[in-house]
């Protein structure tokens, strides 16, 4: 076989060469086809894998699960309350065992090096479903989604706008480089993404003929864009930063007057979600009473608007797993 991704893990985006991420968004397509269709495709009956989560999920965790389901492999999910990981058994040994009896491991958590470590002793494929650094499935659903409505990824203009220094500004950055996007971040400066992810981007941008910019010009950063992006302004794990992260990004919300400045009338909206738009949460209401903000990195308007695809992009994250678990294992 010309190009087999077999027994690999996916623990960031830069594991990949393009090519080899083209070949994953090509598979998710075809996977999405069949499954319209009713065809059956369940290539690995018979394997197991486990769902290893430290956070919560709603997307990650029901798109590996159905994505199993339809492969013919067995998912079983791990909270942090069921296993041992870490706290009265290393993640060394954790990985071995599980690797003795699973075929593949989710992992979604906080520091990146349990994944990595995770991969290292399991001897079985490895996927990143979202540490403190990286969250590189949502990435291979948001290129799906971005090609399924603009027909093209190159020279895409994709603006992310928030946390520029949060797992999926990170992973989009690496992503985008690769795939010759030209991809911009605009933040407050003492959110930009780490300048060594930044540096690699540059790097990979400069083989693509991508384009990476970070800037706190968010005007200027949307002018033209043809997909706005962001995500929540305090990630899983930060709670404790609300009061300073509204401060910081008050003024980088995705609002009406954003999507104008864009000059784009067809410009698109996504959010890896969930996202905080209204006050129906329990959460968007206590950040409501406490600053009063009744909407925070995204308006209402905006997220139900003719531009907001983020449904799209959600469904997406199970033809895109299921074509990483299709090939790796
Ligand atoms: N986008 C995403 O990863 O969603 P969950 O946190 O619900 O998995
Ligand atoms: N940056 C967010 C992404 C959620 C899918 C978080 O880590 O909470």
């Amino acid at each position: 076989m010309a190009q087999s991704l077999k027994g690999r893990s996916l623990l960031t985006l830069d594991d990949y060469s393009p090519s080899e991420i083209r070949l994953l968004i090509d598979t998710a397509r075809e996977y999405k086809r069949l499954k319209y269709a009713g065809i059956s495709h369940k290539i690995h009956d018979g394997k197991n894998i486990a769902l290893l989560f430290e956070k919560t999920s709603t997307r990650t965790r029901c798109a590996f699960t159905v994505a199993a389901n339809d492969l013919g492999i067995a998912p079983e999910y791990l909270g942090k309350n069921d296993i041992q990981l870490g706290s009265k058994e290393s993640v060394e040994d954790t990985a071995r065992v599980l690797g003795r009896m699973f075929d593949g491991i989710q992992f979604r958590g906080f520091a990146h090096q349990t994944v990595e470590d995770l991969a290292k002793y399991s001897g079985v494929p490895v996927w990143n479903g979202l540490t403190d650094r990286f969250h590189p499935t949502q990435i291979l659903a948001d290129f799906m989604t971005i090609e399924e409505h603009l027909g093209r990824l190159k020279g895409v203009k994709l603006v992310f706008v928030g946390d520029g220094r949060n797992n999926v500004a990170n992973s989009l950055l690496i992503g985008a480089a690769k795939m010759g996007l030209d991809f911009r971040i605009a933040a407050p400066h003492n959110l930009f993404p780490e300048q060594s992810i930044v540096d690699r981007g540059h790097e990979l941008a400069h083989e693509s003929g991508g384009r990476i910019t970070i800037t706190d010009n968010l005007y200027e950063a949307v002018r033209e864009a043809d997909v706005i992006y962001t995500d929540v302004w305090v990630s899983m794990g930060e709670e404790d930063k609300y009061a300073e992260r509204i401060e910081q990004l008050r003024g980088f919300q995705v609002n009406m007057d954003l999507i104008r400045a864009t000059g784009n009338n067809e410009v698109k909206f996504m959010h890896c979600l969930p996202a905080f738009h209204d006050t129906m949460t329990s959460t968007g209401h206590k950040i409501f009473e406490q600053y009063g903000l009744p909407e925070m990195e995204v308006t209402d308007e905006v997220f139900r608007s003719k531009h907001s695809i983020v449904f799209d992009e959600a469904e997406n994250r199970v033809h895109t797993i299921k074509a990483v678990m299709a090939l790796t294992l």
